[in-house]
């Protein structure tokens, strides 16, 4: 026999900037992001943007255009930008992937051209999917307008589209060309989405970040009003602490078992499907959080008080504990509880579900009891706690 052990090693880097007016002719992020690298040529430019954020920002398809006149000696936007339904419904169109297809071959667009996607998570996680699989990739610069992108799925590795009613089924692991953290486009989101973004950073918060988790409950009741300079802490060190996750972790692709900043996600992502996605992403991640905090206690993994404690930064913050989805049985089983073998599947190997020790302690676990979890869901129940 011979053998040939083939070792490949490739670096990734991409710069994340936090800015204002991105789009303003002054500000050279864009620039930078798009021709940092390769700053003697031009490079061609097409955006991509979510319909709700032009609706809600109608001087974007002009900005973009003068933006690039502006800086045309590097930049060459080569059509005007295409609009997008934002949201989840969106990914849950596959037809969505092939529109884009379709305008980049009549664009030819290379391996070589820039997509700018300008968007909450959902379009990222579309467009992005959609451009990874182009020429097996294009350059994309991402421009999450949303808390929960800005501060985590925008600054990360994966991106994908929904199918069979399973959340990501199809998508790849694709680092973007570079990321651009527009403040600006926080002023019209939703309040409903301003707060659903918080659950990433509780989240991230409880497992890596003890110190952050207080800050977050000395600044809960800014931050439920949406205050802004405080908002902006949050995204920055939401992101700071998932990126720090990606480079340090040994395992940016998810190659093992181990997903830690999914934490409170095997829950949550069974509730957006089951919810249709009445639920917001972030809203079903609080649930989960609550949930799974609930089950540590109970579990004897954590003590009261500190299974209390999220679950009063999650209320204080606007973000639900309970969701009457809960409640959907087939026969006497929680229906939810599909979602632990639906996670174990999307990822592969051993069932791994992190749980919390502390605050700002996650630790391991590869089995959940079943009726326990009954337990602590119940306890979730508006009228009995
Ligand atoms: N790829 C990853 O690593 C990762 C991580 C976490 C979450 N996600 C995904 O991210 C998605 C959730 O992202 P989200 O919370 O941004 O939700 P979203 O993209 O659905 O946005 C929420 C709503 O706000 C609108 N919107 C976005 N920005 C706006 C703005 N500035 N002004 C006005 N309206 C605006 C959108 O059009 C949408 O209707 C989910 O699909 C989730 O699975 C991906
Ligand atoms: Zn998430």
């Amino acid at each position: 026999m011979h053998r040939h052990l083939q070792r490949v090693t490739v670096d990734f880097e991409y710069p994340v900037y936090f800015t204002r007016d991105a789009f303003a002719p002054a500000n050279t992020c864009v620039r930078e992001a798009v021709s940092g690298r390769e700053p003697q040529r031009r490079h061609r430019l097409f955006a991509v943007l979510d319909r709700n954020v032009a609706a809600a920002s109608p001087w974007l398809g002009e900005s973009i255009a003068a933006y690039a006149e502006q800086h045309r000696d590097v930049l060459e936007l080569v059509a005007d930008p295409l609009l997008l339904d934002g949201g989840e419904a969106a990914k849950n169109d596959t037809a969505v992937a092939a529109r884009l297809h379709t305008r980049w071959n009549e664009l030819a667009m290379d391996r070589q051209a820039v997509v700018a996607i300008v968007g909450g998570g959902a379009l990222l996680d579309l467009a992005g999917y959609a451009a990874a699989v182009l020429h097996r990739g294009l350059r994309v610069v991402r421009v999450p307008t949303s808390v929960l992108a800005q501060a985590d799925s925008g600054v990360g590795v994966k991106c994908g589209v929904n199918l069979f009613g399973k959340k990501n089924f199809l998508g790849v692991f694709a680092p973007p060309f570079a990321v651009v953290n527009d403040s600006r486009f926080l002023e019209t989101l939703a309040a409903r989405d301003v707060v659903a973004g918080m659950a990433e950073a509780v989240k991230v918060a409880l497992i890596r970040d003890a110190e952050f988790f207080r800050w977050l409950e000395a600044s809960a009741d800014g931050l439920a009003g949406g205050e802004r300079g405080s908002l902006e802490i949050l995204i920055r060190r939401c992101a700071e602490l998932h990126l720090r996750h990606i480079a340090t972790s040994g395992d940016p692709f998810e190659l093992g078992s181990a997903r830690p900043l999914d934490f409170g996600h095997w829950a949550a992502h069974k509730l957006e499907s089951m919810t249709r996605h009445r639920l917001r992403h972030g809203e079903a991640v609080a649930v989960g959080l609550a949930m799974d905090a609930t089950y540590a206690e109970l579990a004897g993994v954590c003590d009261a008080t500190t299974a209390a404690a999220v679950r009063t930064l999650l209320a204080r913050l606007g973000l639900p504990l309970w969701d009457e989805a809960l409640d959907t049985r087939n026969g006497s089983r929680r229906v939810v509880l599909d979602g632990l073998a639906e996670f174990r599947e999307h990822l592969g190997g051993e069932l791994t579900i992190t749980l919390l020790r502390a605050i700002g302690d996650g630790v391991e676990v590869h089995q959940m009891d079943e009726a326990l979890l009954d337990t602590a869901i119940g306890r979730l129940r508006p009228d009995t706690r």
